[in-house]
């Protein structure tokens, strides 16, 4: 079972990077969408299916170069990028977006997609990092609309056939079980995310250990031969 308040502590000034980011475009989401949920969740879904094919394709072409594997790191993020799509694709039923907003999501796109891929080639871990806080923000959205439709304060729906169909849910679904999937959707990638930039640190305190071994070896061998 996924536990929706999981939340990574920053351990490093990267960390801390990427949490004050996420969360000055959270105060940015909040001023701008208030409590208009579905608007929200159209706007946003566009930006969230960026990251996963941006770092599905830099590792997809580092793989290439390289010649080594991805550790099934490609699927994962193409997969996730694929299911923000579908978000994206179930809430545009649930509210039109206005010309503002279609105005603001091709210029987040370009922003977004140019920034990103920046970051990703910079620094990989701070990336997924942010893409980790990011979804906790998600999750977070998520939880605020579910209690705005449970109190009746947003008027409940039948669920979008697209969303019935892909997440398999029972015909009589509605609006309040969508959001509950999508939830636990963000969820998953906020743990997949927060695990693969603890990965990458594993990989370097790794590398830095077994560099700073072969610094010693000569040594040792230097010190036997005196
Ligand atoms: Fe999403
Ligand atoms: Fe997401």
């Amino acid at each position: 079972m996924i536990n929706l308040d999981n939340h990574y502590k920053p351990s490093n000034l990267s960390d801390k990077v990427a949490l004050s980011f996420t969360k000055f475009l959270r105060f940015l989401a909040d001023t701008f969408f208030k409590k208009r949920y579905g608007h929200r969740a159209v706007v946003l879904e566009t930006v969230a299916a960026v990251p996963g094919m941006v770092a599905g394709m830099l590792i997809h072409l580092k793989s290439l170069r390289k010649m080594e594997d991805d550790k099934g790191w490609i699927k994962t993020l193409l997969d996730e990028a694929e299911n923000e799509r579908m978000h994206l694709m179930t809430f545009i039923h649930i509210a039109k977006p206005t010309f503002i907003e279609r105005i603001i999501i091709m210029i987040a796109q370009f922003i977004f997609l140019v920034t990103y891929a920046i970051i990703y080639i910079i620094s990989q871990r701070t990336a997924h990092r942010i893409v980790g806080y990011f979804e906790e923000e998600a999750v977070r959205s998520y939880t605020e609309y579910l209690y705005e439709l449970e109190t009746g304060k947003i008027k409940d729906q039948p669920a979008p056939s697209v969303a019935i169909k892909y997440w398999n849910l029972p015909l009589h679904a509605t609006l309040k079980d969508v959001v509950k999937v999508i939830r636990d959707d963000e969820a998953g990638h906020r743990d997949v995310n927060h695990s693969f930039a603890n990965v990458i640190d594993e990989r370097k305190m790794k590398e830095k250990i077994n560099s700073s071994e072969k610094q010693l070896k000569p040594n040792k061998n230097l010190g036997e031969n005196n």
